[in-house]
C-alpha cells in the first residue's frame, strides 16, 4: 500500500510541516524558526513558543502542501509529533493534527519527537541494521542500538542536560547568545579546535551521558581566569573575545572526546554493529562530525549523518517514521494525547 503523509512538528521552537510520500519520497519539508524571539532570553520561553506555533502553523502547513505539489485530498494520513517536548507546543501541532485528521477523515499516527531524530539519518542514507545511534539535541542526548524501523535498544542517555542544552548554557555563561551551538563552533574555529583548558571528561566506561559537571567545572575555571585578569588588570576588548574563542573551543574539543569514547566503548560491547550514526541538532557540527567520520574510518565501519535540514528539529523526519508506521498499521485514534 503506498502511502502519502502529511506531518507536523512543533514540540520546541521550530513550526514545520512536510509531506513524504511511498513513491516519490520526501516531497517537501518547511519550517518556521522562532529562534529570534527566544534570543533576547537566553533561551525559549514556552508562552512566547505556542502562541507562535498558532500563528504560523497553518501558513507552513499550505507550504508544505504547495511545495509538495499537493493538496489535503492528496493526503492519506496525518503524523504528528506528540512527545516529548514543552506542553504548549505540543498541545498546538496535536490539536491541528487531531482536527485536521477530523474533518477530513484521514488516519492519524503520533510519533515520538526522538524516534524522528533517531531515524533521521535513514531519510538520506540506506543505513545497515543493526547500528549505532548517538542522538544529541538540544533537549536530549541518548545512545540507542537500531535493530530496524521503529526497533532499538535505548542503551544510555543524559542524567542531566542534554549535549545541546551544554552549549547553549555556557554560550549564555560567556555572553554569545542563544542557540549556542552554532556561534560556539564559529568561536573555536578562531583558535583552530585547540583544547586550552582541558575540561574534565566523564567516565569512560558507561553509556549514560552527563554534561552539567561540565558545565559548573567551566563556570568555576572562569571565575578563576576572571579574577586573574581583574588583579594584573589586563583586561581589555581583545583578551575577552580570546577568552570567549578559548572557551568554545574547548568546550567543543571536550564534548566531541565524550561522544568519540561512548562510541568507541559501545563499539567494543557490540562487535555486531554495522554502522555509526550521528542525529540531532548538534549534529550538525562539523568539528564533531570530522572526528566521528576519522574514528569510524579507523575502525572501518560507515559512518552517517543526516543533513543539516534533518539534524535540527524538522516534520521530514516525523513524517519519515509516520510513514514508516503506517505501513506496520500503528495508527493514533482521536484520542491521541500529549506527553512531555
Ligand atoms: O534538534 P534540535 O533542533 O532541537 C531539540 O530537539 O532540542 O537541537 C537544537 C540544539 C541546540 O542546543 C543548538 O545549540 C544545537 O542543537 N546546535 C548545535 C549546532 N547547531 C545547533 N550544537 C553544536 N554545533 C552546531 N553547529
Ligand atoms: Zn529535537
Amino acid at each position: 500500500m503506498n502511502y502519502t503523509i502529511l506531518a507536523i512538528e512543533s514540540s520546541c521552537d521550530e513550526t514545520a510541516a512536510a509531506v513524504y510520500s511511498s513513491t516519490h519520497g520526501m516531497l517537501s519539508n518547511h519550517l518556521y524558526s522562532q529562534a529570534f524571539l527566544h534570543t533576547p532570553f537566553g533561551g525559549v520561553l514556552p508562552e512566547v513558543a505556542s502562541r507562535s506555533h498558532l500563528e504560523k502553523m497553518p501558513i507552513i502547513i499550505q507550504q508544505a502542501l504547495d511545495t509538495a505539489g499537493c493538496t489535503l485530498n492528496d493526503i492519506d494520513v496525518i503524523a504528528v509529533t506528540h512527545k516529548p517536548g514543552l506542553a504548549g507546543s505540543l498541545l498546538v501541532g496535536v490539536c491541528f493534527a487531531k482536527s485536521l485528521a477530523w474533518a477530513t477523515n484521514k488516519k492519524l499516527i503520533g510519533v515520538n519527537h526522538l524516534e524522528g531524530h533517531a531515524f533521521s539519518a535513514q531519510i538520506e542514507n540506506d543505513i545497515p541494521f543493526p547500528y549505532l545511534c548517538i542522538t544529541a539535541s538540544g533537549g536530549h542526548t541518548s545512545l540507542y542500538l537500531v535493530h530496524d524501523f521503529g526497533v532499538y535498544d535505548v542503551l544510555g542517555q543524559t542524567v542531566d542536560d542534554a549535549a545541546g542544552e551544554a552549549f547553549d548554557k555556557i554560550a549564555k555563561l560567556i555572553n554569545l547568545g542563544y542557540p549556542g551551538g552554532p556561534i560556539i563552533e564559529q568561536y573555536a574555529a578562531a583558535v583552530d579546535f585547540q583544547d586550552f583548558f582541558s575540561y574534565p571528561r566523564t567516565k569512560k566506561s558507561s553509556f549514560d551521558f552527563s554534561f552539567s559537571g561540565l558545565k559548573t567545572a567551566v563556570l568555576y575555571d572562569l571565575v578563576k581566569r576572571n579574577a586573574y585578569i581583574l588583579e594584573t588588570k589586563q583586561f581589555t576588548q581583545a583578551s575577552n573575545i580570546l577568552l570567549q574563542q578559548q572557551v568554545a573551543s574547548s568546550l567543543l574539543v571536550c564534548i566531541s572526546d565524550i561522544f568519540i569514547d561512548k562510541i568507541t566503548y559501545a563499539l567494543k560491547q557490540f562487535p555486531q554493529v554495522k554502522a555509526v550514526a550521528f542525529v540531532g541538532g548538534v549534529a550538525c557540527n562539523k568539528f564533531i562530525k570530522r572526528k566521528l567520520q576519522a574514528l569510524c574510518l579507523q575502525k572501518n565501519i560507515p559512518f552517517f549523518a543526516p543533513s543539516p535540514q534533518y539534524c535540527t528539529d524538522n516534520a521530514g523526519m516525523i513524517a519519515f517514521v509516520g510513514h514508516y508506521k503506517a505501513h506496520k498499521g500503528e495508527f493514533s485514534d482521536l484520542s491521541l494525547d500529549i506527553l512531555r
